[in-house]
């Protein structure tokens, strides 16, 4: 039996952060009210021309040194992002090139802030079939681009950055279960309206940035985190109280404690960033992993679920034995 492990993490964040207080001066709001009903304190913000391969290669180099491997090894690349570098092609493949990785698969997923658990789930089906043995699992966004900073609904939520895993083929289990949904009703709730079928203009257009129902995404989100908790364990036969980590999606520090206390989990064992990182969308998650892993929280043999919800509606998870 051929099983997928993570073999190494790595994460980047730009180097320009802007905190709340920065964030006072250009919108009717207050470090009070985002820490408030966000839990955000500060988010990184790409510098002008750094994009989401830039950030997504650093990361993964990182994961790349801590898997012990040579980026030659790579023989996958799967990049979940909604701020690709380009229309086409891929993300993935402009990785690929500039890492010097030849002929491997190299595609994009878009799943929003799922992406990274889409691009896990694929990934490991990928080696657990034996169609890949040493995969870089991405998820790299510039959520700025697309951020309307003078609307303060979304403009303290959101932020930039990249995070990585190295998922090996294995005879140990390591990636126990992985488990995608979508819901597409919801597509107004949470959405980008300019597209490139659509025949938008796309640059500072008012439809090129992020349109949010605040209220209603955050119930949905409650809903389907707690959903898919219960359906991971099931699956699994496992009880809530063996899980070691939780590793949310870090959209809102609400919506974690709201999904720790559904699991009975103390927040000393909830992964979170959000109050330095903001919602980074399909990074959040692989940014949480590399973090816990490289401060010693998260060791060999520990049992975490990932859990991510975001724009489709997209939700989705990973059981995994570190
Ligand atoms: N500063 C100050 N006041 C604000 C701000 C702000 N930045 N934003 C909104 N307000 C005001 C509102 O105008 C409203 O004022 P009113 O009572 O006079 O009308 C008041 O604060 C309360 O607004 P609500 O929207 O009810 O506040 P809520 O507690 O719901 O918090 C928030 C809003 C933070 C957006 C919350 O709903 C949320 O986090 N939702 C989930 C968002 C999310 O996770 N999105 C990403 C999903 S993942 C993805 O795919 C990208």
């Amino acid at each position: 039996m051929i099983y997928s492990r993570i073999a190494g993490t790595g994460g980047y964040l730009p180097e320009k952060v802007v905190t709340n207080k920065e964030l006072e001066e250009t919108i009717e709001t207050s470090d009070e009210w985002i820490r408030e009903r966000t839990g955000i304190c500060r988010r990184h913000i790409a510098a002008e021309g750094e994009t989401c391969s830039d950030m997504g290669i650093i990361a993964a180099e990182k994961a790349i040194e801590m898997a012990g491997i040579e980026a030659t090894d790579v023989d996958l690349i799967v990049v979940g992002t909604t701020t690709p570098d380009k229309v086409f092609p891929s993300t993935a493949c402009i990785i690929q090139r500039r890492l010097g990785i030849k002929g491997s698969p190299a595609f994009d997923v878009q799943a929003a802030c799922s992406g990274f658990i889409y691009a896990l789930d694929l990934a490991d089906r990928i080696i657990r079939t034996g169609g890949a043995t040493t995969a870089l699992v991405i998820g790299s966004e510039a959520l700025s681009r697309v951020v309307n900073w003078e609307d303060r609904g979304t403009a303290v939520l959101f932020g930039d950055g990249a995070g990585a895993v190295v998922l090996t083929a294995s005879k140990e289990q390591g990636i126990i279960s992985t488990h995608m949904h979508a819901d597409g009703q919801y597509e107004e709730l949470l959405h980008v309206p300019a597209g490139i079928a659509s025949g938008y203009d796309t640059v500072r257009h008012e439809k090129a940035f992020i349109h949010m129902n605040g209220n209603a995404v955050f119930k949905r989100a409650v809903a389907a985190l707690g959903s898919i908790a219960k359906e991971t364990l099931a699956t699994n036969g496992i009880d809530k109280h063996e899980l070691d980590w939780l590793i949310p999606h870090q959209a809102n520090l609400r919506i974690i404690a709201a999904a720790a206390r559904k699991l009975d989990m103390p927040m000393d064992r909830v992964v979170v960033t959000v109050d330095e990182q903001a919602n980074t969308s399909s990074a959040s998650i692989p940014l949480a992993l590399d973090t816990a892993v490289r401060d010693g929280r998260i060791q060999r043999g520990h049992l975490l679920l990932l859990e991510a919800f975001g724009a489709g509606f997209t939700w989705g998870s990973a059981l995994i034995r570190y």
